[in-house]
């Protein structure tokens, strides 16, 4: 089965270092065996896009390139807007939509959220959509509800689910592989067994593989993690080492 890691670089690398990153990873990438049994993609700031999508295609990298964020309109008047087909044509290959963070200091809701969603399809980005309840939505029995209405409007239009319980991220306080599992199962039967769902928050080295290994579960979105060489790469090799192994121990 196809595993994927998503390193979610956020606003933690300035462009030089960014660069210097993804060139490191290429490098590093030729070194390794990986064929299509992995898809790692990486999602820099939306500054360092275009140098980092430049290092890959010179490099022939597999690596892919994701944006963070993303506007809902190609062109017009939309002070500060982000285009989709800029990106697509800039070598972007997906989008991060609806990350907690957005939710959160940005205000997006899922009405803005699914305008996103319908603009970067159509501009030919491949959608990574996260859902993900907060602590108090989970402790009020309220978890699957709230990730059932966060994925109604865009269920669609979705081409991979990352599962962010929002309590999760950035804490060092991952959920229990066994409760990621519930909700991953219960977001296949929303989105169709086709399209892979991954989890995020707070995911390590040490624990990367308990989340990948789950039976509903095609691989990891890793933010804190995802921002040193040894850590992704240490990341990267474990979940690939497991990707094609079969009867791995579901937690
Ligand atoms: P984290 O972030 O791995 O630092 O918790 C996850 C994310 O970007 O959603």
């Amino acid at each position: 089965m196809k595993r994927y890691v998503i390193a979610n670089w956020k606003l933690y690398l300035s462009v030089a270092k960014s660069e210097l990153f993804a060139r490191q990873l290429v490098r590093w990438e030729r070194t390794q065996k990986f064929g299509t049994d992995i898809e790692i993609i990486i999602a820099p700031s939306l500054l360092a896009l275009q140098s980092v999508s430049v290092i890959l295609r010179k490099a022939r990298s597999k690596i892919k390139i994701a944006a963070q964020d993303v506007g809902f309109a190609d062109e017009g008047a939309f002070t500060g807007a982000v285009s989709p087909r800029e990106l697509r044509r800039m070598g972007v290959s997906h989008v991060i939509i609806g990350h907690s963070e957005r939710r959160e200091h940005f205000n997006e809701d899922d009405a803005l959220l699914a305008k996103k969603v319908v603009a970067a399809r159509t501009a030919g980005l491949k959608v990574i959509y996260c859902a993900g309840e907060t602590k108090e939505e989970r402790n009020e029995s309220r978890a699957n509800d709230v990730v059932r209405s966060q994925l109604r409007g865009v269920k669609k239009n979705v081409d991979l689910v990352a599962y962010e319980p929002r309590w999760a991220i950035g804490t060092g306080l991952p959920i229990a592989p066994a409760e990621a599992e519930h909700m991953h199962a219960l977001i296949a039967k929303e989105v169709g067994a086709t399209v892979p769902v991954c989890y995020g928050g707070s995911v390590t080295e040490q624990n990367a593989i308990a989340f990948a290994a789950l039976e509903h579960t095609q691989g990891v979105l890793v933010g804190g993690a995802s921002t040193t060489y040894k850590s992704l790469t240490t990341i990267v090799s474990k979940i690939h080492k497991v990707a094609n192994t079969r009867g791995y121990a579901t937690p």
